[in-house]
């Protein structure tokens, strides 16, 4: 599409877009506090950006404005935010930073441009309004500067009113820069930080994964080594033996390996109709054997029929429960596993209350912290967390009650017709 340069005389002509002049806009002044107030709030950056950009241009009336920031090489911009009547193509398309356009000049100098009317400048390439349609006459194109460190630079074009923009609308496009820039600055400084958190958390999990299945392998290498010694020989009771060590450390490590994998990913449960009574006795029936090694008695009873839930994950959560309820029993230990309904018909509840140690109240706030452990090298501090995960992920909330010497009841309580709520 070729674009004709506009006559002179048409320069006083009302300008294509008059007929959507707005109310008048906000004062400068507004325009800076409504600017900074959007700053210290908590809007997302494009959005605080496209925000604050609008603030401005409305308090010049402008007909349009853009953002545009600079590629990490240095050379180009690209347009960020464009808002105007005629934007189409302008966000695929970059600015050289060189002496080509009015965008490119000032961020290759770092010095605002006041253009009243641009096809008389010898910076200004009418490329772009070919491109959109747009028909550009008044311009003002100020640097965006972080800590001295350049970001782009933000483009006003054209006075609704058929003027062209002057000295007071450039100050204002100035200090619109500046505040735009702090906000970019800003988002810029928290996404480190939160990257440097998130590697900082990625390496203390690894060094305690590591350390977890450094003892999981030990215990595998001392069952094989008995299994080794006795294999073909008199005593096949050592290899029994050998070989419940290395049941025991695969499971372990199939339980750990599960455990990270649920507490890594966000996952909308799958939720089927399921017999909630026979998913409390194959959990109880699943960890019979590692009660009665200790004394401990468990107990399960149910009054709810059907519910619709995952119910892998939810055994997972009642393993999880009832595995915890018999670490904290001495021999003569009971541990109860109940199913009942709730107060809320929509919903019912999963109880494991035990007659175990308790939990101290400084300690009730972190158990479900991910890696808070009081059992040293035999837990991993994961079990709480993911339980706590997966009830969230149906929509349901986890309770607790504990008296240190008494016991612990944790309580889950699930919607009856598995809600799946949205990941977070
Ligand atoms: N029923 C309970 N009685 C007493 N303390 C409990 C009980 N359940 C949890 N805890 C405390 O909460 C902590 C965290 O439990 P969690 O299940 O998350 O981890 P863990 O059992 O230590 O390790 P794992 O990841 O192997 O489950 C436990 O170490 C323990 O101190
Ligand atoms: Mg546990």
């Amino acid at each position: 599409m070729t674009h004709q340069p506009q006559k002179p005389q048409d320069v006083a002509r009302p300008p294509a877009g008059a007929d959507r002049l707005r109310p008048a806009g906000p004062t400068p002044l507004e325009a800076l506090t409504r600017v900074s107030q959007m700053i210290a709030g908590n809007l997302d950056l494009p959005a605080l950006l496209r925000s604050a950009i609008r603030a401005g241009a409305d308090a010049m009336n402008a007909e349009a404005c853009s953002i545009l920031l600079q590629d990490a090489a240095g050379n180009a911009l690209r347009f960020h935010i464009v808002d105007g009547p005629q934007t189409g193509g302008l966000t695929e398309a970059t600015v050289p930073i060189d002496d080509h356009s009015i965008a490119g000049w000032v961020a290759k100098h770092q010095r605002p441009a006041l253009v009243p009317d641009a096809y008389q400048d010898n910076r200004f390439t009418p490329a772009y309004d070919a491109r959109t349609g747009f028909h550009t006459r008044s311009v003002i194109c100020v640097p965006l500067v972080a800590k001295g460190r350049p970001l782009g630079v933000i483009q006003v074009l054209n006075r609704l009113d058929g003027r062209s923009f002057d000295e007071a609308d450039l100050d204002l496009a100035q200090a619109v820069a500046s505040l735009i820039a702090v906000a970019i600055h800003n988002a810029e400084e928290h996404e480190a930080r939160m990257r440097a958190e998130r590697l900082a958390t990625v390496g203390e999990t690894v060094a305690g994964m590591a350390h977890f299945i450094k003892n999981i392998l030990n215990g595998l290498r001392a069952g094989s080594y008995i299994i080794d010694q006795h294999l073909g020989g008199e005593s096949e009771s050592r290899v029994v033996h050998g070989w419940e060590i290395v049941k025991r450390n695969m499971q372990r490590l199939s339980t750990v390996v599960l455990d990270m994998l649920s507490y890594s990913r966000d996952r909308k449960p799958l939720c089927q109709p399921c017999h909630i009574g026979a998913l409390c006795e194959d959990v109880v029936g699943l960890l019979q054997h590692q009660a009665a090694e200790k004394g401990v008695t468990l107990v399960t009873s149910c009054d709810v029929e059907q519910a619709s839930v995952d119910e892998t994950a939810v055994s997972r959560c009642l393993i999880n429960l009832v595995g915890n309820a018999i670490d904290a029993s001495g021999a003569g230990g009971m541990v109860y596993v109940e199913a009942h309904s709730d107060a809320d018909p929509g919903r019912f509840v999963l109880r494991v209350r035990d007659t175990g140690c308790g939990i101290p109240p400084e300690d009730l706030d972190r158990i479900f912290d991910v890696f808070f452990s009081t059992k040293g090298s035999k837990g991993t501090g994961l079990g709480l967390a993911v339980t706590l995960k997966t009830v969230r992920e149906h929509g349901g909330d986890v309770q607790v009650d504990s008296t240190p010497g008494q016991g612990t009841e944790f309580r889950l309580v699930l919607p009856r017709e598995g809600s799946a709520a949205p990941a977070d």
